[in-house]
């Protein structure tokens, strides 16, 4: 089977594409990333000499770029993990947002409308249902997305609600809880804390650390769309989470556990503006597709610590980068 992978050079992408690689023998990939800043081809290098891995530069929102490809490659399934990601950088830049995420899943859409794709899975996130107090974030909750990021994520699925209610394009959405594991950009606060704590840096906690998040390892992320794309109904929309929800004054406490590090590391530095306080989802639709998490948070959380420990060249070459520039700006010159 011939899947477009795009954005599979980011965190979550890249983790599918070697999942797919790694573990699918019937599986061709094509690639089609942009290189952003979060576009990382070491990502992907334990799997870029196989076969049945191929790379192509483009934008999703650039459709001839799309088209293109697509005539040429043939895919059965779409995979679309594009997106500008990070709610700090939508704050900062919110044109880009809107571009990507919500212009180039129209464009995406469009093409597997033309070229009578048979599947198509737009990867989105928990956050465009909004905040929540308490309960769980069903299917069928309504969207009221808070910042620019979840705004620009919502508008991609309303897309693909569009798409499917008027030309019947066979799409499914997923909609998941916060990732964490290896390859994830420094800029997200599990490996922002960790490589910090690893340098000798403080840890930059915002407000009062009490927002909340529900966490999910990637690999398990990853088996979760690979369910939902080859045993998902057409049209409708899963939630994928685990339950393992932490506060991020706990979350940060867990990693100077592990790391052997103070209390005195923690920073508290000015609360994100329109800061989200709760996301929890509702998973029973994903787990009667026969999902369940295949390692507990704290073990997820060690392994990941332990890929950084391991791994310090793929992160110091990241954070020499331009990347402390933006770091600079959103977190005021340390
Ligand atoms: P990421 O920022 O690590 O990677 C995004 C990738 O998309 C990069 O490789 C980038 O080069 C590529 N990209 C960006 N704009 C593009 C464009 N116009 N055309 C082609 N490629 C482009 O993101 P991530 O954390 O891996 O998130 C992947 C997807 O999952 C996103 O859609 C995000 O909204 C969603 N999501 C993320 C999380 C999370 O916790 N990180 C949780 C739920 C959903
Ligand atoms: O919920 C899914 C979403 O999770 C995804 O859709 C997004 O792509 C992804 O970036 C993530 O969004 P969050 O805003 O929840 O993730 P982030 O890692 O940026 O922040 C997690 C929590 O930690 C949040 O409450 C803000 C806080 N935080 C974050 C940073 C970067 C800090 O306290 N300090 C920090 O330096």
């Amino acid at each position: 089977m011939k899947v477009f992978v795009s954005g599979g050079l980011g965190f979550m992408g890249s983790d599918f594409v070697r999942f797919l690689i790694e573990t699918q023998p019937k599986v061709e990939v094509l690639n089609y990333d942009k290189m952003t800043y979060a576009g990382n081809p070491a990502n992907v290098a334990a799997v870029a000499k196989s076969p049945a891995y191929q790379f192509v530069k483009g934008d999703i929102a650039n459709s001839a770029d799309v088209e293109r490809v697509f005539k040429r490659f043939k895919p059965e399934s779409v995979v679309n993990f594009a997106a500008e990601s990070h709610v700090d950088r939508s704050i900062l830049d919110p044109g880009a947002f809107i571009k990507t995420d919500v212009e180039g899943t129209q464009v995406l859409l469009e093409a597997v409308r033309k070229f009578g794709i048979s599947r198509y899975i737009q990867i989105s996130t928990d956050e465009v249902y909004g905040s929540i107090k308490s309960g769980k974030f069903t299917e069928e909750s309504p969207l009221k997305p808070n910042s620019l990021y979840s705004a620009s994520k919502a508008g991609g699925d309303l897309m693909v609600r569009a798409y499917v209610n008027t030309y019947n394009v066979p799409a499914i959405i997923t909609r998941s809880c916060n990732n964490f594991g290896s390859h994830q950009y420094p800029e997200k606060v599990i490996p922002l804390f960790i490589t910090n704590l690893l340098e000798d840096k403080p840890v930059p906690l915002y407000g009062d650390g009490s927002n909340r998040r529900e966490w999910i390892y990637v690999r398990d992320h990853s088996l979760a769309v690979w369910l939902v794309a080859s045993k998902g109904t057409l049209g409708e929309i899963y939630n994928i989470g685990t339950g393992f929800e932490r506060s991020n004054l706990e979350l940060t406490k867990l990693m100077l556990k592990l790391l052997k590090e103070p209390s005195s590391m923690i920073e508290r530095v000015k609360d994100r503006l329109g800061h989200d306080w709760r996301y929890a989802l509702d998973t029973r639709k994903i787990r009667s597709l026969g999902f369940k998490p295949s390692v507990s948070f704290e073990e997820g959380l060690e392994r990941t610590v332990q890929w950084y420990q391991e791994n310090r060249e793929w992160w110091q070459k990241i954070k020499s980068g331009s990347y402390r520039r933006y770091y600079r700006r959103n977190y005021g010159g340390k």
